[in-house]
Order: structure tokens, then C-alpha cells, then sequence
């Protein structure tokens, strides 16, 4: 099986002893504590299940800046983002000079205690160099860009230093069936006896083009099954709830592929929209979790036209450091029906003469102006079962 990035094996940082993990439990309840953000607390989760191997904990300032200028952390070792446990003054004079420290979960009621913390150090972070990591990861400036509000959102104090795990946040109560950790995914695929496994990531219910992107990455590969790998935290308004979006993808997955070929799963962190440097994390956790192929289409975690539509491709030839990573990156150019050959297919596979035209294209808000009305968009577009599942939950909205 592939190994994980920068370790024979993966390293978790729940605490799956049981009984250290109640002392830790019981540890926490008389520690400081600082109420984390809504990234930190998916880094944590994260962290937690493994997908972040071989990182111990929260990154110090030049760490972080490494990961963001060049992807490279002060040891040498390969990080694609910087993992960042930011907080407010108000945190810092609430946790004093402890040295250990509880974080609590800002995504449940009553914050419970979601990882314990050994303080390595509290530095503050420039404007500067708040702006530096911002503009190389999210290649923009803009404040209206959901990921740059996200991030400049947070505290100007950096808390670094190894954390345990205590739980996975919100994802394990809300998704039972769909959130995975990197360990139980590896366990499954091990399980499954698969040996070449493709992983797709999506924030929405997988349409025509979608499914057969899996398809042909499978086919072409010659891959034993596919992993949809579906991100289940924050997202910008107007995306699809990862419920409904789970609903439909599951649907779609019992009717159009072959028994034991697709697990469904999903993982808790907050969509950061980074396009290319997203790709990259995207590629880096995919391997963590036991996928030796990762498919990156159009537009890959982008918004908006923040980003070219193969931006997210061409950053692992031009940016990524050589060696970094063994998974491989399966291309894919922008995938539509055509009404001339009656199938899905990639642009770059058409035969001559076919043009846009001969193409099924419907705009995200299009498609989500037919959903509203209560109008399936074209089978050759999204599958007749998964539309109903979104129909309804448009027209829910309506209520
Ligand atoms: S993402 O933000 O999670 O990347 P989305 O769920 O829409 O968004 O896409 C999942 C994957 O499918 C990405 O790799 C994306 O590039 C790819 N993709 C989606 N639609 C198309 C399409 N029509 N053609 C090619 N690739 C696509």
C-alpha cells in the first residue's frame, strides 16, 4: 500500500488508548482554555484522524510561513498550507503563560474540550505576514473571497505546539455513515483488497460529469475502486448542505456503479477555496488515507474566477516540490455530454469538428435556478434520481 507522506505509517493524533485518553478528559477540565476557530478546529480534526501525517500539533510563525512561500517547513519537510491555531489578545491573556492548554470546539454547543495542547509558543503574527500567506495561498487580497475572510478573520496570535485529540468535532455525530478518519480509511481499502484506488474530492452532489470523471479516472487507471472523499465542513452560502449533498451522491453511487467498486466517505474540515494550493492539501491528505491516484478537473476548489480552470493541474508541475508526494494526479480537461456522440466525455477526447455547441453546459446557477423551480435539469446533465433529492431540497428552502 502506498505509505503515508514523511512516515513508514500514519500518526494519528486522537488518543485511541482508552484509558489515557479519560485522563486526558479529566486533565482538560481543569487546564486554560481557549475557544478555537472554525479552521483551527478543522486542522484539528484533521490532525486527529491522521490525514496531516506526519505534523504533531499547530505550526509556529515561520513554519507556516514556509508552508505558504515555498511549501517547505523549517526541517525540510513538505506542507503544502500553513496549519494554524490563531487566536485573539483576549485568548492569550485568558491562558496566561500555561504551558498546557485545553482547546474547545467553537462548532458544538457548550465548547466542549476538542484537543489538549502543549504550549511550544505564542507568537504574534505580522499584518505582514498575515498578508504574505493570503496572498500565496489564496493568490488573492480580496476580503470578499470566502477563504481570505476565513482566514484574515482570525486572531493575529499564533499558539503552536503538539496537540492530542479527543474527538472528531461535530462530523462523527452529524455524518456516522460518511466521516472517515485517514486510519479507517486505509483499514477499508486494506480490507476491500484494493490495490490501485482513485480518490475524488467534491463539495457537491456528484452530476453526469462528475460520475463519469470517477469512471474514466478508474478505467484508465485500471483501478481496483474509487474513493468519494466529500468535504463535510463549512462552506460558503448557497453550496449544497453536506446532508442533501450526501443523500444525493449515495444515490447516485448505489444505481450507476458496480457493486464494490466506491466507498463513501467524507472528511471534517471547512472548504478553504484556495483553487491550486487547495489541490495540492487535497492530493497530500488523499495519500495519507491509502489513494495512489487523485483526480483534479476543471476549476478544482476554486470560486468564483479567482482561478484559471487548470490552475489547480499546472501547480503540481510548476510549484510542488519534485518528489513531495508519490500519488499521482489524474488530469482531467473540462468533462461534458455530447448530443453528437449520445455519452459524457472530455473535450480534449472529442473528434474533430465538434464544437461548445455540441455540448450539455449548464452554469452552478443555472442549474440551481431550475432546482428552485422545481425542474429537473436535463438527464444528460445531473441523473434523474439525484435531481429529485436536490428538487426537494430546494423547494424546502422555498417553505
Ligand atoms: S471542488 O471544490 O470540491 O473541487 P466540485 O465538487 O464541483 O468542487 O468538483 C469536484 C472535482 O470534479 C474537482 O476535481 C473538479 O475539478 C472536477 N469537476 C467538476 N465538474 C467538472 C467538469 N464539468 N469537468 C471537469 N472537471 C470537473
Amino acid at each position: 500500500m502506498i505509505n503515508p507522506i514523511g512516515s513508514d505509517t500514519l500518526l494519528p493524533l486522537f488518543v485511541y488508548d482508552v484509558d489515557e485518553h479519560h485522563a486526558l478528559t479529566k486533565e482538560a477540565e481543569s487546564l486554560p482554555s481557549v475557544t478555537i476557530t472554525s479552521p483551527a478546529a478543522g486542522n484539528a480534526v484533521m490532525l486527529g484522524g491522521g490525514y496531516f501525517t506526519p505534523l504533531k500539533g499547530f505550526m509556529n510563525v515561520a513554519d507556516a510561513m514556509g508552508a505558504a512561500e515555498k511549501m517547505i517547513l523549517t526541517d525540510g519537510s513538505f506542507f503544502p498550507v500553513p496549519v494554524m491555531n490563531l487566536v485573539d489578545d483576549e485568548a492569550i491573556a485568558a491562558i496566561g503563560d500555561a504551558k498546557r492548554i485545553a482547546l474547545r470546539d467553537p462548532n458544538v454547543e457548550g465548547n466542549p474540550v476538542l484537543a489538549v495542547m502543549d504550549v511550544e509558543n505564542i507568537e504574534k503574527v505580522s499584518e505582514d505576514q498575515m498578508a504574505v500567506m493570503r496572498d500565496k495561498v489564496y493568490r488573492t487580497d480580496d476580503p470578499e473571497h470566502p477563504g481570505v475572510a476565513a482566514f484574515m478573520g482570525q486572531g493575529r496570535n499564533a499558539i503552536s505546539g503538539p496537540i492530542k485529540v479527543l474527538n472528531f468535532s461535530y462530523f462523527q455525530t452529524d455524518f456516522p455513515d460518511t466521516f472517515r478518519t485517514a486510519v479507517e480509511i486505509r483499514n477499508e481499502i486494506k480490507e476491500h483488497g484494493w490495490n490501485t484506488v482513485v480518490a475524488f474530492q467534491t463539495r457537491n452532489p456528484m452530476h453526469r460529469a462528475h460520475e463519469e470523471l470517477c469512471h474514466m479516472a478508474m478505467k484508465d487507471v485500471n483501478a481496483d475502486g474509487v474513493v468519494i472523499h466529500m468535504l463535510l465542513g463549512k462552506l460558503k452560502p448557497g453550496d449544497i448542505p453536506a446532508p442533501v449533498r450526501d443523500a444525493a451522491i449515495r444515490k447516485m453511487a448505489e444505481l450507476y456503479f458496480p457493486p464494490n467498486t466506491v466507498m463513501i466517505t467524507g472528511y471534517g474540515f471547512d472548504m478553504l477555496y484556495a483553487g491550486p494550493r487547495e489541490a495540492v492539501l487535497h492530493a497530500y491528505f488523499r495519500q495519507n488515507m491509502g489513494a495512489t491516484h487523485f483526480i483534479v478537473g476543471r476549476d478544482h476548489a476554486g470560486v468564483g474566477d479567482y482561478y484559471g480552470d487548470f490552475d489547480a493541474q499546472t501547480i503540481f508541475d510548476e510549484e510542488v516540490p519534485a518528489g513531495a508526494m508519490q500519488i499521482e494526479i489524474y488530469k482531467a480537461d473540462h468533462t461534458a455530454y455530447s448530443t453528437k456522440l449520445n455519452k459524457v466525455i472530455m473535450m480534449r477526447d472529442a473528434p474533430e469538428g465538434h464544437t461548445k455547441e455540441d455540448f450539455v453546459l449548464l452554469s452552478g446557477t443555472k442549474v440551481r435556478e431550475m432546482l428552485g423551480r422545481g425542474e429537473a435539469p436535463p438527464p444528460e446533465f445531473s441523473r434523474p434520481e439525484v435531481a429529485k433529492i436536490l428538487m426537494d431540497y430546494y423547494q424546502s428552502l422555498d417553505k
